[in-house]
């Protein structure tokens, strides 16, 4: 039993069992694309048994690996982009909010921005740390990464010597080609390879995701423990009721269908903003294309209920949404009793703030319904390696599901190259 249920509730105005009984057809048919292997994109379905297809040997030597990199450095450089940077980030992010962390280094971002003044601040604080580096490119081609290597080996390089440097960089790459192999084979760099079917998106199982967040101290057999029990859910259930990703996507293509073309994906939970941020690379990429898609957004709560709560309550009626619910948290707080209370706070005094949080998110859910936005309660037990596993695989495999019945190849990202080429040119690149 996996750790993720949906609750549909707040969708019975807008969603009957008829429209499910009505896609159930589709939704198994996307899934026999899928599994068959014979959809658009086909080369890209590295990722459907990737969990069970991770063997010891390799865990292993991420886990060796990671340790070495953080052994020698307090700090971890992540430079990546896109898929090769914001799984990882999403994981950290979430896993550092818990505050459970025993071991590991502080992982710190780039090549995911071109702005100089990021830069400045980061070169700022390397100057004072003891770092080492990962570098994640499945092209190793990418600008913004390329930019970014290239500044900071300069900077490692003048800190350490350019042999100790060496011993600080682990490159993520394809494992024949691209300028980051060829770098990486010059300079005698340890090397990991990203595997030529897996997506970019679909990569935080591979040593993209794996190398950093396990150098910085997070267990990744748990996730790959998760992301198997969510890999074997998605496989072997045989309707939608038996299976969250399955029943997800069905969903959310017939909200699409009766107009619904914006998905919030909302959370009490402030660490899983970033897993967001991946959620949103993952479906924008796979699904906005040939003039169709949802678009997938993200709102905090409660912070954004004080910023675009407004909007989702009265707007444009497009929006539905997509509402984690994390039903355990690691720490807790009580609202401390004040004799005066001049604010008062004494009705909610002694109580504590998962308990108000979460009276915050049935007013909100609540709210929502009534202001006729469909909401998907998403439950998840708790937040940690194994449950961030869980979710990571069952967002994919709806994903995959969702696109193909959308009738899109979820799999390539033909629009991405068009900023690219024009970007080019105006840079002067040979060739444009
Ligand atoms: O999903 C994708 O394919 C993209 O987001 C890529 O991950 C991103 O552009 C970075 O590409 P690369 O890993 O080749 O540097």
């Amino acid at each position: 039993m996996s750790n993720i249920k949906l609750s549909l509730d707040t969708l019975s105005k807008f969603v009957g069992n008829g429209d499910i009984d009505g896609i159930r057809g589709e939704i198994a048919a996307a899934k026999e694309v899928l599994m068959s292997g014979k959809g658009a994109g086909n080369d890209f379905l590295g990722w459907v048994d990737l969990p069970t297809r991770t063997d010891e040997a390799f865990v292993e030597r991420v886990e060796k690996e990671a340790a070495r990199l953080a052994g020698m450095s307090e700090t971890v450089v992540v430079i990546g982009i896109g898929g090769s940077y914001l799984g990882t980030r999403a994981v950290v992010e979430a896993l550092a909010a818990n505050d459970r962390k025993e071991k590991g280094a502080n992982i710190v971002y780039a090549g995911h921005t071109m702005d100089p003044d990021y830069y400045a601040q980061l070169m700022k604080r390397l100057d004072k740390a003891d770092y080492s580096v990962v570098v994640i490119s499945k092209s190793g081609t990418t600008t913004e990464p390329a930019i970014a290597f290239r500044l900071i080996r300069q900077h490692l390089e003048k800190k350490y010597g350019k042999e100790e440097a060496k011993r600080r960089i682990a490159v993520v790459t394809d494992e024949k080609k691209g300028a980051l192999h060829s770098i990486a084979g010059a300079e005698g760099l340890p090397q990991f390879v990203i595997p030529d079917n897996v997506g970019g998106r679909f990569s935080v199982l591979t040593p993209v995701g794996l190398l950093p967040i396990a150098a910085a101290g997070y267990d990744i057999r748990k996730m790959l423990e998760g992301a198997r029990r969510m890999q074997k859910e998605c496989a072997e259930s045989r309707s939608l009721e038996e299976c969250t990703a399955l029943m997800y996507a069905a969903i959310r293509n017939v909200l699409y269908r009766k107009g619904y073309k914006v998905e919030i994906l909302t959370s009490f939970k402030y660490g899983l903003r970033y897993f967001s941020e991946w959620w949103k690379q993952l479906y924008g990429e796979s699904e906005g294309k040939e003039g169709k898609g949802i678009l997938p957004y993200s709102l905090s709560f409660t912070t954004d209920l004080h910023s675009l709560g407004q909007y989702v309550q009265e707007g444009e009626r497009m929006i539905f949404e997509t509402m984690m619910e994390v039903k355990a948290s690691t720490r807790e707080y009580t609202v401390p009793k004040d004799a005066e209370n001049i604010d008062g706070l004494n009705y909610i005094a002694e109580r504590t703030l998962t308990y108000v949080n979460n009276n915050a998110l049935k007013g909100t859910r609540e709210a929502h319904y009534d202001g006729n936005v469909p909401v998907i309660g998403m439950e998840i037990e708790r937040i940690d390696e194994e449950v961030l596993g869980e979710m990571i695989y069952m967002f994919e495999y709806a994903c995959a599901v969702s696109g193909y019945t959308l009738g899109v190849n979820p799999f390539n990202q033909p629009g991405v190259e068009a900023y690219k080429t024009n970007m080019f040119r105006l840079l002067g690149k040979p060739g444009f």
